[in-house]
């Protein structure tokens, strides 16, 4: 699969970082907030728990955020998925405030799908490699180059990168898309992760062009020391999400988005999973299955930086206070502007009709029916 040039992207910690605040290795760039009391953490909740109830909110939280804010949206009939399903239930939820803990492409996802609503998340600099890697201008150039070819562009992506797509995507449903698109004759442009463009063309044999971009925890898995911890757990199965190198994904029992992960360990009858992907994902895991062991996948290990211990810096700047003082003083406020926000809408509600169309049996052919280049 031919890639385009590399973006460097320029990891600046955000703006209004504070001493002690913030992880304190050389690489560390984000406002992760320290971890407030067990007597901080009930008054926390208590709090918040009255103002979703006075503000007509709702908790939409990644697998990928601190426990606390899992929980909490799960006891406050909010919910804790991956991508797509957040979308979707922020979207048919009727509450009229959505908070969501998770990165920016999240909640702009939120607000593009239900404008009309107010939006609310944690912290706005939560962001993503993946968002910050893929610039609207040179993606559009790079677009502009291969006229013949359908975009197809992960979530992980601005507005403005969703509104020059012909289709969204998440890691649930990449797989389905571009496979119906292959078999309906298309050409694909994808972007941003090359390591998840690089494992659907495997899988599916579509002629794609990818953007060379990369999530920086997933990125960072490494196979030989994989190789090495499962000769130490030989009975384990090992889980992968596909934004890991090919080499990782090789070894994998089980390849899929955080929904899959979960489903996979929930199904297989092994007691042991070796997990690739950000350790957030192991409180659901570990709370859901009690009965099974889930052991962390090694990185870069002892010559690792911050970028190597397998947790998403931006999704760890979600807590308890900063969604607190969203509720409280509409702080973390979501904007997206109208005008770009029913164009990005295009491919999100594309992908939404697929992803229902698939569950209720349509053919995969006939949802993607001329929709992209000719
Ligand atoms: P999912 O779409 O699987 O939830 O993944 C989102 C993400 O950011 C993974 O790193
Ligand atoms: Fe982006 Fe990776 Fe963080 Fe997911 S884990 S939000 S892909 S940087």
């Amino acid at each position: 699969m031919t890639t385009a040039s590399v973006i460097d992207v320029d990891y600046e910690q955000p703006a209004g970082s504070q001493a002690g605040s913030v992880c304190d290795t050389r690489h560390a760039w984000a406002r992760v907030p320290p971890e407030p009391s067990p007597d901080e953490r009930t008054a926390l909740k208590a709090r918040i728990r009255r103002l979703l109830n006075d503000r007509n909110a709702v908790m939409v939280s990644h697998f990928y955020v601190h426990p606390d804010l899992q929980d909490l949206a799960e006891e406050t009939g909010g919910i804790v998925s991956d991508s797509l399903e957040m979308a979707r239930f922020g979207r048919d939820h009727a509450a009229q405030t959505l908070v969501v803990s998770g990165v920016r492409f999240m909640g702009e996802t939120s607000k593009i799908l239900s404008p009309e609503k107010r939006v609310l998340m944690p912290d706005l600099d939560a962001n993503c490699s993946l968002d910050l890697g893929c610039p609207v201008e040179q993606f559009s150039a790079f677009c502009d180059q291969h006229p013949d070819r359908t975009v197809v562009v992960y979530a992980n992506t601005s507005a403005a990168v969703k509104a020059r797509a012909d289709w969204l995507v998440t890691s649930s449903c990449a797989l389905d898309v571009v496979n119906a698109l292959h078999a309906a004759g298309q050409k694909i442009l994808w972007g941003p992760d090359r390591h998840l463009g690089d494992y659907i063309q495997r899988q599916t044999g579509a002629d794609m062009v990818s953007w060379n971009g990369a999530c920086i925890v997933h990125d960072e898995f490494k196979a030989l020391e994989l190789e090495l911890l499962m000769k130490q757990h030989p009975k384990a199965r090992v889980l992968v999400h596909p934004e890991s190198p090919a080499d990782v994904i090789a070894l994998a029992d089980a390849v899929g988005s955080t929904s899959a992960i979960l489903n996979a360990a929930q199904r297989m009858d092994a007691t042991e999973f070796i997990v690739a992907t950000d350790t957030g994902m192991l409180h659901k895991l570990r709370t859901l299955n009690p009965g099974k062991t889930f052991i962390e996948a090694p990185t870069a290990g002892n010559g690792g930086t911050c970028k190597s211990c397998a947790h998403c810096p931006w999704m760890a700047m979600n807590g308890l206070v900063e969604l607190a003082n969203a509720l409280e003083t509409g702080a973390g406020e979501i904007h997206v502007d109208p005008a770009l926000g029913l164009r990005a809408r295009v491919p999100i509600d594309r992908m939404l009709a697929f992803t229902a169309g698939l569950k209720n049996g349509v053919a995969p052919g006939s949802l993607v029916a001329g929709i992209g280049a000719a």
